[in-house]
């Protein structure tokens, strides 16, 4: 998995010791509400645990991509001393609708982002997301799609501002309605 740098942040791989981290933000309902039919919060740290070792083998899913990458975004670091982490930021195959779990694959590839409200408000997602869609694209993606709940305005907002089109609601994954959003470099 390769490593992106943007100018305030890191995108690395996720290491087992950052599992306290994974379980601080995912164990609040601001950051899981939109996530999920139904949405539910983390309750223990061997899941964090394990949401990690499910990452670092994202490369195994069937049809991956070799740019797909589940990545933790990190503050680079001023003093020398090790900075906080931020979030998530996901380039990964997207499930299509359909009547059997698990879902399968749709063939698409679908940008996400998860940060700690602790660090809302700042640009860090826009940035992190700009950086890996720009990845995507040069690594031969020619679609990459985003979709967000209707009312999750402040991801929608993320999607423009890198730059996807929206294009209205979908069923077309993940079993619900969902606003889509839409890269792609075929005209
Ligand atoms: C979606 C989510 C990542 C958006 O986080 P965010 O901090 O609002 O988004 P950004 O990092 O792009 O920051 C943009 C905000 O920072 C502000 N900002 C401050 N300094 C900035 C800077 N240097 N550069 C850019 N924006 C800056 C912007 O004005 C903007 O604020 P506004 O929305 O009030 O106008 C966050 O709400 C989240 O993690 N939610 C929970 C998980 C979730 O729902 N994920 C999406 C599932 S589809």
């Amino acid at each position: 998995m390769k490593s992106l740098e943007t100018e305030r942040l890191i995108l690395r791989q996720w290491e087992p010791e950052d599992a306290d981290f994974v379980l601080d933000l995912y164990s609040r309902w601001e950051v899981q509400r939109f996530i999920g039919s139904p949405p539910q919060v983390m309750g223990q740290r061997a899941e964090a645990a394990e949401r990690i070792r499910t990452w670092r083998n994202i490369h195994q899913q069937p049809m991956a991509h070799p740019s797909h990458a589940i990545w933790a975004v990190q503050l680079k670091s001023l003093s020398g001393t090790p900075a906080p982490l931020v979030g998530t930021l996901l380039l990964k195959s997207i499930p299509a609708s359909g009547g059997a779990l698990p879902l399968q694959p749709s063939g698409d590839t679908e940008i996400g982002w998860h940060f700690h409200p602790d660090h809302w408000g700042h640009g860090y997602a826009t940035e992190a997301a700009g950086t890996a869609l720009a990845y995507a694209l040069a690594s031969g993606l020619d679609k990459v799609v985003a979709v967000t709940a209707p009312a999750n305005t402040a991801s929608q907002k993320v999607c423009l501002r890198i730059g996807m089109t929206h294009r209205g609601q979908t069923d077309r994954y993940y079993n619900s309605t969902c606003e889509l959003f839409e890269t792609t470099t075929l005209h």
